[in-house]
């Protein structure tokens, strides 16, 4: 088991870094909302609400490459950009070590 960590932005700007354990198969989605972020994700996971949507401000360049589910989903957002992603579609493992991500879907109640 090795701890990875990286940093996250919350929609106000406060920047955190989570230390997350990479034995237990989490999303990004995931280790956020157990983080305590407030990440709507309403479709729990499946590339289908594009509610999780986060921007890679660091490290994109080393996550693996987006699918054709993810990328169709960013299309719908009137604010998705060129490092835009889905957290629920990146897994908590090596390749996000040192990447710096920004969340931008919306907040639940
Ligand atoms: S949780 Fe719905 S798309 Fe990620």
């Amino acid at each position: 088991m090795a701890l990875i960590k990286f940093k996250v932005e919350n929609r106000d700007g406060n920047i955190q870094e989570l230390e997350i354990p990479d034995d237990m198969s989490l999303s990004l989605m995931e280790a956020l909302k157990a983080s305590e972020y407030n990440i709507l994700a309403t479709c729990g996971g499946m590339a289908l609400c594009a509610t999780c949507h986060v921007q890679v401000k660091e490290g994109l360049d080393k996550l693996p490459l987006i699918n054709e589910d993810e990328l169709d989903m960013l299309d719908t957002l009137p604010d998705a950009m060129h490092d835009s992603r889905l957290a629920c579609q990146i897994r908590i493992n090596d390749k996000i070590e040192g990447s710096w991500f920004r969340i931008l879907g919306p907040e639940h109640e």
